[in-house]
């Protein structure tokens, strides 16, 4: 079985059907928001922040850019991009984890943190059927949520649609770690991380569902070979930590009408709803330029 079937049907180690699949996603992800950004630094011993520098400097956007940050969750990557870029939207099929982002804007805007607030778009949507119109985005990541998408085809298909013709794709997913190191990263995510998620969240089975989701994620090669099956040229990758995570970057070809045959890729170095649905799911862009910009992305 391809990968992009193996992922269709599996909830962790557990074989499930597609609907069965998106709900349980979308409760795991209510249950662990508000405990999510701590979680992460607790199991990573706060090893993601490198991973995710690693993201923001590779997708450093133009000051004119349009970003949109896939999968976004509580925002981490949105608000380290939002410095750079013109306009960054935040898509994320999870109210509870986009609250928590909010929420850190609100503190933002009252001046209870000292970054200034970005005027982030918050909007409701799957990575399957991305509410943008064609061609309308400059750069798109998504880091550690391409693994949740049941239909990872399709999220990749909708990537490429969305993108402007010479448009950018970084992905920082976990992968699969050098032979050396998989015996004590298997311990690791055996013993600590479900303890950790039942004791500091209470939500033994999504850290269980983190750890048997990573295991059935294909590996860089294969993941690559999934990008660029989607239309998308200039696929590589590189490990992060010996490949516990890896980061794969690609564009959408400058004359893409149609998406080519899947084109060659390599390790860089060692490395839709009604119109009105969609509309009522986004937070109102803050200023009259924001406004005007974001509805031209809106088909
Ligand atoms: C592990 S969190 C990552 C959040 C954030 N990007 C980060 O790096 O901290 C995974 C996110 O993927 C989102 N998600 C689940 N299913 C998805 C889908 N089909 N398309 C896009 N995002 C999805 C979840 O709601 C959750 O916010």
């Amino acid at each position: 079985m391809d990968a992009g079937e193996r992922l269709k049907h599996s909830f962790g180690a557990t074989r499930v059907d597609e609907e069965e699949r998106r709900r349980l996603i979308r409760e795991t992800f209510a249950g662990v928001a508000p405990r999510y950004d701590l979680m992460n630094d607790l199991m990573s011993t706060g090893i993601h922040r490198i991973w995710k520098a690693a993201l923001v400097r590779h997708g450093r956007p133009n000051p004119e850019d349009i970003v949109l940050d896939l999968g976004g969750g509580t925002g981490d990557i949105a608000f380290a991009l939002a410095a750079s870029a013109a306009h960054v939207l935040v898509a994320d099929p999870s109210p509870q984890m986009m609250g928590q982002g909010q929420a850190r804007e609100g503190q933002m805007r009252e001046g209870q943190m000292r970054q200034p607030a970005p005027g982030i778009t918050w909007v409701a949507a799957e990575a399957e059927a991305l509410p943008f119109t064609d061609g309308s985005i400059d750069l798109v990541v998504i880091s550690f949520a391409i693994r949740n998408a049941t239909n990872i085809e399709r999220a990749l298909g909708e990537i490429a649609r969305v993108l402007k013709p010479g448009g950018r794709f970084h992905c920082l997913e976990f992968s699969t770690p050098q032979p050396w190191l998989a015996p004590f990263y298997g311990m690791w995510s055996r013993t600590v991380i479900p303890v950790l998620g039942a004791v500091v969240s209470g939500e033994r089975r999504a850290y269980r569902y983190l750890i048997e989701s990573i295991r059935q994620f294909p590996d860089q090669a294969e993941f690559a070979g999934l990008i660029a099956a989607s239309g998308m040229t200039d696929v590589s990758w590189r490990n992060l930590s010996f490949g516990i995570a890896a980061l794969h970057s690609a564009r959408k070809p400058w004359n893409s009408h149609s998406p080519p045959p899947p084109t060659s890729f390599a390790p860089s170095s060692s490395k839709r709803k009604s119109r009105s649905a969609r509309m009522r799911t986004c937070e109102a862009p803050t200023s009259p330029a924001r406004q005007f910009r974001f509805r031209s992305l809106v088909p």
